[in-house]
């Protein structure tokens, strides 16, 4: 369903509450990946050039004391904003009450305010989180329009996206929403074809939708990393020391089943004795791992299996990594399919499912070789597993 975006509103003159997700990683109080920030920059400039009157909030980690309050504050992204768009942005340190209502008054049109952790909100009976009715309510107040462009938020019912919708004349997307509806939404109504889906990390329990919903969408599905294991022990292999699910054992059996050829693990993995950077490296065929080994990188060959099935693709979607590239040493498979998956970026759509997918695709530096890299870790997973997102319904329908 097409959904109306910024560009179908007027927002001159107007107080334009936008919601955005800056929930980014800090390490020492400092920003460490600035990508949502940047990311959200097109819809805020948008914005502010037609003479809008922005304000900006998101939540940022989770707030379940003042501990968890102290280290959350948005001031410090505020600041960071504000250096982005070359242009004061007022942080106003709470989420409600008289010195937001008036800093909101005084906002004249192109200027622009954030105010304090949605989350904040959460100290008093989760509030936030679980939508209360009347916090939606009081938001939707301080504005005459909302622009929703927090993508990595819109798996979550909060008062801060599906509240405000709730009573407010008009919810629009912003263009980073767009994208991800475009890209992610679009891909899984109407791929191209071949569709190949790569999907990794450790655990089989985290992907199960997501695999069974791709089964029935792409060609062929590729499966490395620590969940991989779990398919091989189903498959009648033993994988010594490797992430095991044992639990999981029979569903992926049932999967194995229900893929009907689908599903490609290969049959070869890079194997250590310990989960340590610098054990010692083996190649091994997946019919001879030895008990005190675990497998942590995918093999040559299943690289080179992984690399024929993407090189002909007309769409790709990856989330997770085929390995631990974390440590040097077994980044090598992730960083190949990366770069199988950059190499075809003129004749196929490629998606970077968000998460560790994307941080890998920034570490290896090829943040340029995609059609697009997802802003969302648990909102791009439940939107791949087919889900229908409640801050994308909650977008006016066009
Ligand atoms: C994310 O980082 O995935 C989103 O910002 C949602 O955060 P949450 O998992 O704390 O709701």
């Amino acid at each position: 369903m097409a959904k109306k975006t910024v560009r179908d509103i007027n927002v001159k003159g107007k107080k334009v509450l936008i919601r955005v997700d800056f929930n980014v990683p800090l390490k020492n109080g400092e920003i460490s990946d600035e990508n949502r920030i940047v990311e959200a920059l097109p819809t805020i400039k948008y914005v502010l050039e037609h003479g809008g009157r922005a304000i900006v909030f998101s939540h940022l980690g989770r707030v379940k004391d003042e501990a968890d309050k102290a280290k959350n504050s948005l001031a410090v992204v505020a600041k960071r904003l504000s250096s982005h768009l070359n242009q004061e942005v007022t942080f106003v340190p709470v989420t409600r009450g008289k010195l937001l209502e008036d800093a909101v008054s005084k906002l004249k049109d192109g200027e622009i305010l954030m105010f304090e952790n949605t989350r904040f909100e959460d100290l008093d009976g989760n509030k936030e989180s679980k939508n209360n009715p009347e916090l939606g309510k009081y938001w939707a107040s301080l504005g005459d329009v909302f622009v929703n462009d927090a993508f990595g938020t819109a798996h979550r019912d909060a008062a801060s996206n599906v509240g405000i919708a709730a009573n407010i004349k008009e919810t629009v997307a912003g263009f980073l929403l767009e994208k991800e509806i475009k890209f992610i939404g679009g891909t899984l109504e109407n791929p191209q074809r071949p569709f190949v889906a790569i999907l990794g990390g450790a655990k089989v329990s985290d992907k199960i939708e997501v695999i069974q919903n791709l089964l029935k969408i792409a060609d062929k599905v590729l499966i490395g990393g620590g969940m991989a294991f779990t398919f091989f022990k189903a498959m009648g292999y033993e994988v010594g020391k490797s992430l095991l699910e044992e639990e999981k054992v029979e569903l992926a059996k049932e999967l194995l089943v229900l893929a009907n050829g689908k599903i490609e693990l290969g049959d070869d993995v890079y194997t250590g004795k310990a989960f340590d950077p610098n054990t010692e490296k083996n190649v091994r065929s997946i019919d001879s791992i030895p008990v005190d080994e675990m497998g942590l990188d995918i093999g040559p060959r299943t690289t080179a299996l992984f690399e024929s099935f993407i090189k002909d693709a007309k769409t790709v979607v990856w989330n997770g990594p085929v390995g631990v590239f974390e440590f040097p040493r077994f980044s090598e498979g992730t960083k190949s399919v990366a770069q199988s998956i950059a190499d075809i970026k003129n004749q196929a759509t490629t998606i970077i499912g968000g998460g560790d997918s994307a941080a890998a695709v920034i570490q290896f530096g090829l943040i340029d070789g995609f059609s697009h890299i997802s802003t969302g870790g648990g909102a791009s997973l439940e939107y791949l597993e087919g889900k229908v997102l409640p801050g994308i319904q909650c977008v006016d329908d066009l």
